[in-house]
């Protein structure tokens, strides 16, 4: 069998997930040379949070970045995250927006599409993935992997064989909490393989200590790429360090090979930028934290849970909450805990725990079991949805959560004229997701914002009915951590989410 290749995440998934997505450009540039020439199938650069954390905290232009990225590293694909029909952010856009920054991002320079959708619905994949190919790049799908009795082998290689159908060129496995075992990882490549006929990718977090295992039997089942990062921003939360990577598969058929001399240089680099980064980086996230494989709750949410429980009075209701959390996720259909489903289900459970089950059900929560995130992959709870029927009139909607959207790139490019910005794609997908940021990164006078500690203010949830919620569950506080306010159907909610990895 043929060496098995690395993405490197350093550039994205690895400050995103141990330094809050600080990394800047210029921090990044000196380095992107020597990666470009290491072999790498492919350099993951762009999408998750960083063009949220670019516009936010570090008052740059995501575009930019892409364009000083591909002219310091041209030889080898970039690749950037997309969350479907999120595109960036945590609500649906519509078509033509989705499509507008797929567009602007090929022009720019981006090779490779990671598409996902945190309830695998592949509905909320198909405009960017079609339009992706419509720019002659490449997709590649991606399954969330997530455990429960709906999410079995034969459910996600069905996924599979359906982003074949889609168009993907080839399929990622994605496991953004790190709780994929060794021996699923093999089964699911395994059969992805006989099944799919396309390259195959694992990705994967070492929350839990299991990422290295795990593209160890991914690699002995055939997996074509595996994706590692560069110490410090790797291990923990981020992906495994590629150094660790070699040395896991020395005397293996399938190791690659990789310049050490470089690799070492590398994490030399790294280690001061992490260290100039150090405000933003927490122990936490570089341990093997295991509660995570017993909850079967990301990395990042138990982290301040036990805190928000305290902050409740309710500090010793915690294995009553988590069991609650079960509940919960049941019924709203086994939805997978990733952003923002893991704070929606969690904040339920604590409502549902504090005044008793469903006494107040949280806006988010009925809007999950209303379908308007997508289709849930399992079945929700026909009490559930009869209780939000009798509170608020509402049943679940049929058809895709976008398709109740309308066109809204005129509008954008009228609001942009209007206040004398730019009005090309990129500027209205940007204006899109992030209208205020974006505004201010065209004010002349504003310097360019120093990096600030991200705002994990709570924001209380609205209530179904009487009774004062507790507040929703706070993400980890080195992530990028938002609020949102959702306005459906006249109904508004506040959900408070981190980005999913
Ligand atoms: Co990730």
């Amino acid at each position: 069998m043929k060496p098995v290749r690395f993405n490197n995440t350093v550039l994205r998934d690895g400050h995103q997930s141990l330094a809050a997505t600080r990394m800047t450009t210029a921090q990044m540039l000196p380095a992107a040379p020597i990666l470009d020439g290491m072999g790498f199938a492919g350099l993951e650069t762009w999408g998750g949070a960083t063009i949220d954390s670019c516009l936010r905290f570090l008052g740059e232009n995501p575009f930019d970045r892409l364009r000083a990225l591909k002219k310091a590293a041209p030889h080898t694909p970039q690749i950037m995250l997309l969350r479907g029909q999120n595109i960036v952010q945590y609500t649906s856009f519509p078509d033509d927006v989705v499509e507008a920054f797929v567009r602007a991002d090929a022009a720019a320079g981006q090779d490779i599409f990671r598409i996902f959708d945190a309830l695998n619905d592949t509905r909320n994949l198909a405009t960017a993935i079609k339009t992706v190919k419509a720019c002659g790049k490449h997709a590649r799908g991606e399954i969330c992997y997530t455990t429960s009795p709906v999410h079995t082998v034969e459910a996600f290689v069905k996924m599979g064989v359906e982003l074949r159908e889609m168009g993907c060129d080839s399929i990622g496995i994605k496991d953004m909490s790190g709780v994929i075992a060794p021996r699923i990882a093999y089964a699911m490549v395994t059969q992805l393989r006989q099944r799919v006929g396309l390259p195959i990718i694992l990705h994967t977090h070492d929350t839990a200590g299991l990422g290295a295992s795990s593209y160890l039997a991914a690699i002995d089942a055939g997996v074509d790429i595996v994706e590692t990062s560069i110490a410090p921003f790797a291990n923990g939360t981020a992906q495994p360090d590629t150094l660790r990577m070699l040395a896991l598969l020395e005397g293996h058929d399938r190791c690659p090979t990789f310049d050490l001399k470089k690799l070492a240089q590398l994490r030399e680099y790294f280690t001061g930028v992490y260290k100039e980064l150090g405000k933003f980086t927490s122990p936490d996230n570089e341990r093997v934290d295991s509660d995570t494989l017993i909850y079967q709750v990301p990395g990042g949410m138990l982290s301040n849970f036990r805190n928000q429980l305290k902050e409740q009075n309710m500090g010793d209701k915690f294995e009553q909450v988590m069991a609650e959390i079960f509940y919960v996720r049941e019924a709203l259909g086994w939805i997978p805990l990733v952003t923002p489903t893991s704070q929606i289900v969690g904040t339920q459970a604590m409502m549902n725990v504090k005044f008793g089950r469903w006494k107040t059900i949280a806006p988010a929560a009925a809007d999950i079991a209303l379908n308007k995130y997508g289709r849930p992959p399992g079945i929700v709870s026909a009490e559930l949805i009869k209780l939000i029927f009798e509170r608020t009139g509402q049943k679940p909607i049929e058809g895709r959560p976008a398709d109740a959207l309308s066109p809204r790139m005129p509008k954008l490019r009228e609001e942009l004229a209007a206040k004398n910005l730019p009005g090309d794609d990129e500027a209205c997908v940007l204006h899109a997701m992030f209208p205020q940021e974006f505004a201010k990164l065209h004010q002349p006078a504003t310097p360019a914002a120093a990096p600030s500690a991200p705002a994990v203010t709570a924001t209380p949830a609205v209530a179904a009915d009487a009774g004062a919620p507790p507040r929703p569950l706070q993400a980890a506080v080195n992530r990028t951590t938002q609020h949102y306010a959702l306005t459906i159907d006249g109904q508004r909610s506040v959900v408070e989410v981190s980005e999913v990895l």
